[in-house]
């Protein structure tokens, strides 16, 4: 007799990238040469400052349960970050840290939906995103954007996902976004939050990819819009994507009282506080800075350029620039619809170019975007070269 899974978890499927990098791992451990465009972190080691910190914890003994919510210490760190770079007052009560910025997204919809509250969530979305919404027991409304608009959210289509959905309660927000790289302008948010204002949407702000912005742009939180706009916002920071800190798992929240606290309930019976070490080396990584984050930055610009370049030589490849986070992409459709090889999805466009080329990238159908493929630069020049030369060949030898 098999034992029958909750219906909850029956509709969440693995996580598609990590399927992915799975097998191109075990194709790399078979000897090939493979190339994994797959990868959603950074490939430099976390800066030494910060280590440093997390060892002196340890050797002083920091090694039990903290408050629930985060040490104070770091809540109040997360505050100055949040002053300092993007004009937002906080309190430590505004403040829950979490187990990374996944789990602080899980905790804020467990805390705001209730069954069958509908979730806004413009697509192309980051995988979790519609699992996370079920999981809580909401309703995942997808909104299209499109390629010439770089991806973004258009103000006429969000309120006409309002019009027609009306259990709509939050709005996922992604900017710089996974798995885009599209990066919200200040005016553009502005014109997304009055909208939001209007209607009141809370809006979970996901700003994970913050640092990682090019040609001299800024980020900018749709929080700092206003502060009727502060007081719908959730925002979600961490240090895994800024810091090369994805292991150490740490994520937080900011917003208004009452939800954090509701959060943090939910967070004190799922999984309760991060790791001390983490929290210690996270105040560290937050208040002292060295050149180590800028460079990584400009080290991340550099291969966008070099990438984007190969790409937007390649014909009938539509490819706008992105212009944040790690990511690139592309649209193939018409590959799609001109080849002999009976390749007509994404999905068999990456299993035969892993297949032949040992060149691993996402279907855009984990993102919802069917046509579309995802390559994420977080890897060395030298792959950057190697894959995109490979990736062009398959392309230019399927062309009929
Ligand atoms: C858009 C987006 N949000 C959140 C996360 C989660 O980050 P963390 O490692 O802090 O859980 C990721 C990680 O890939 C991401 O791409």
């Amino acid at each position: 007799m098999s034992i029958k899974l909750s219906n909850r978890i029956r509709q969440v499927k693995p996580s598609p990238t990590l399927t992915l990098s799975n097998k191109a791992k075990e194709m790399k451990d078979a000897g090939h040469d493979v190339i994994n465009f797959g990868v959603g972190e950074p490939d430099f080691n976390t800066p030494e400052y910060i280590k440093k910190s997390a060892q002196k914890a340890l050797e002083s003994n920091f090694t039990r349960y903290t408050a629930n919510a985060g040490i104070i210490e770091l809540r109040k760190a997360v505050c100055e970050k949040l002053k300092r770079d993007n004009g937002l007052e906080y309190e430590p009560k505004n403040i829950l840290v979490s187990p990374g910025a996944k789990a602080s997204i899980l905790n804020v919809l467990f805390a705001l939906c209730d069954i069958l509250d509908q979730v806004l969530v413009p697509l192309p979305y980051w995988v979790s995103y519609p699992y996370q919404v079920m999981l809580a027991g909401a309703v995942p409304v997808y909104v299209k954007t499109r390629i010439e608009d770089c991806y973004k959210l258009q103000p006429e289509t969000l309120r006409a996902s309002i019009k027609e959905n009306p259990n709509v309660k939050v709005l996922i927000l992604n900017s710089p976004s996974n798995p885009t790289g599209a990066v919200y302008s200040e005016a553009e948010l502005a014109r997304i939050a009055e909208i939001c204002i209007e209607h009141q949407i809370v809006v979970i702000s996901d700003e994970i990819y913050e640092r990682l912005v090019y040609d001299g742009k800024k980020h900018i939180s749709i929080a700092s819009h206003s502060q009727e706009m502060k007081n719908l916002t959730v925002v979600i920071n961490g240090v895994s994507k800024a810091y090369a800190m994805t292991g150490w798992r740490l994520g937080y929240a900011a917003g208004p009282a009452e939800v954090i606290a509701a959060a943090g309930r939910y967070q004190e019976h799922a999984t309760s506080c991060v790791n001390s070490i983490t929290q210690k080396a996270c105040v560290t990584a937050l208040l002292e800075e060295d050149d180590s984050i800028e460079n990584m930055r400009v080290e991340f610009e550099n291969r966008r350029n070099f990438l984007f370049g190969e790409l937007s030589r390649i014909p009938h490849l539509s490819c706008f620039q992105p212009e944040g986070a790690f990511y690139i992409f592309p649209d193939l459709s018409w590959y799609l619809e001109n080849n002999n090889a009976g390749i007509r999805t994404t999905d068999d466009f990456c299993t035969a170019l892993l297949a032949k080329y040992y060149v691993a990238i996402v279907s855009g159908s984990s993102f919802g975007e069917e046509g579309t493929v995802r390559f994420s630069y977080a890897n060395s020049m030298q792959n950057l070269v190697s894959g995109a030369e490979r990736f062009a060949r398959f392309l230019s030898e399927l062309r009929v």
